[in-house]
């Protein structure tokens, strides 16, 4: 470790003098004084995992290289740029003038042109005697990004504040799922505003606030899903989130502190995480022998996948059943204005609220998001005609008898 402002000073040198240099710093720790700008990352010492700037929605970029909006991540180093969490996921840089630092008060802090710093840990909770600075940040092989003091032997303290106490929208093995109630702080997964923007979406998976060992997943504060009872190794109502798979230890822990769902993995050299998408699917990912297998919790059957409905529950209404769904389908609508019934560029607004939108109103027969990085709707009724050619993604009613 006592490298790294070495490998940072070896960076920023050739850059100044050959305009050329390409090598990033292999680093896992950011000291004080240290900068990490936008084509640096730092490694986890065996190079698990990575974290650097990136641009999750690259049609931004028009193909000209790192242009905004940036965002810090880190990702597992196999599957570069799928971020597993994302450091300023509401505020994204709009350049490659990105800085990340710590201070000498252990705040993380982004610097950039064309705005005010980002703090990304502004709730580390004040110590007394944290003087003397020597703050460090470290990306561990767990995934976990951890601020400590070290001593003036460069000994490690106890962690001060950690990403895995933020869930983003995945859970990796050693993340709590759950509430501390000492200082009543929630631990849930919330999934992203849509493919592209990071932002906090429409759906949150949590541990069951009533005290009950299942997970839940909310929609909007509606719940939408529940895992069932955890029992006998297993959820009685999702038995595939656990099925066929002895390479990991499930718990639930309760003390007078805190009360939580975790999982970990027996053998290290497995990759895992559990993904919840922007329609309120879990996903859990193992990539175990270098074969990826995944098993969800998506209300779809495989068949209907295959014809991409799009997989999302809805309560049945005076107009709809609940085996009614929408499916994706390629073409245009033939513009006749009394049956577009809009553009709404509701920023609030991403793909599962279109969905609910469309479903709820019986006149509503076709959505699609109002924009390609999918910020609000648009919606089409009884009466339009659709054309089907290469043009664009409609998500189509297709009413449940039609199917048989
Ligand atoms: C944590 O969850 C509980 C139960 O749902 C809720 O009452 C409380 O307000 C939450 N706390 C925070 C800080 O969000
Ligand atoms: C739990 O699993 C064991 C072994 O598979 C089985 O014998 C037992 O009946 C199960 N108990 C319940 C409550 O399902
Ligand atoms: C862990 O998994 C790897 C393959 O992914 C295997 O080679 C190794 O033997 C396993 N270790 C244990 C202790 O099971
Ligand atoms: C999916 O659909 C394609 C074409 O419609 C078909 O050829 C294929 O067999 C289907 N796959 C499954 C798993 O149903
Ligand atoms: C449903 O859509 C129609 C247009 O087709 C619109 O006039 C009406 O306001 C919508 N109803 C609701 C409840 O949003």
């Amino acid at each position: 470790m006592a490298s790294s402002s070495a490998i940072f000073l070896v960076i920023i040198s050739c850059l100044f003098t050959s305009g050329s240099c390409v090598s990033y710093s292999e680093t896992d720790t950011l000291k004080q004084g240290d900068q990490l700008q936008d084509w640096d990352q730092l490694v986890s010492v065996g190079r698990v995992f990575r974290m650097g700037f990136f641009n999750p929605n690259p049609t931004y970029s028009n193909g000209l290289g790192p242009s905004g909006p940036r965002h810090l991540g880190i990702w597992f180093d196999r599957i570069p740029y799928y971020s597993v969490w994302v450091a300023n996921r509401v505020d994204p840089i709009p350049d490659s003038s990105g800085v990340l630092t710590i201070d000498e008060h252990g705040k993380l802090k982004i610097t950039h042109q064309r705005g005010q710093p980002i703090i990304i840990n502004s709730d580390m909770a004040p110590k007394n005697n944290l003087s003397g600075g020597n703050f460090t940040v470290t990306l561990l092989d767990s995934g976990n990004l951890v601020v400590r003091q070290v001593d003036s032997n460069g000994i490690p303290g106890p962690i001060l504040w950690q990403s895995f106490d933020y869930p983003h929208n995945m859970l990796l093995p050693g993340m709590k799922l759950g509430m501390n109630m000492k200082t009543g702080h929630n631990w849930t997964v919330t999934s992203w505003f849509s493919e592209k923007i990071p932002a906090p979406g429409a759906f949150r998976l949590g541990l069951d606030p009533t005290g009950a060992n299942q997970l839940l997943v909310w929609r909007r504060d509606e719940i939408y899903w529940s895992s069932g009872e955890w029992q006998n190794g297993s959820f009685k109502s999702a038995p595939e989130l656990t099925k066929g798979i002895d390479i990991y230890d499930f718990e639930f822990v309760s003390t007078a502190n805190e009360k939580y769902f975790s999982y970990s993995l027996k053998n290290k050299t497995v990759l895992s995480r559990w993904d919840l998408d922007t329609i309120g699917t879990i996903t859990l990912f193992t990539l175990y022998q270098n074969t990826w297998t995944f098993q969800s919790t998506s209300p779809c059957s495989s068949d209907l996948k295959n014809m991409t409905a799009v997989c999302l529950s809805e309560k049945a209404t005076k107009c709809r059943k609940e085996s009614d769904m929408f499916v994706r389908k390629r073409g245009y609508f033939e513009y006749v204005y009394k049956f577009y019934d809009g553009y709404v560029y509701e920023a609030e607004l991403g793909f599962s609220d279109c969905h609910s939108k469309c479903w709820k109103n019986c006149t509503c027969i076709a959505y699609q998001s109002a924009s390609s990085d999918g910020v609000g709707c648009k919606y089409w009724s009884k009466g339009s005609k659709f054309v089907p050619n290469d043009n664009s993604d409609f998500m189509y009613l297709l009413p449940s008898k039609s199917n048989k």
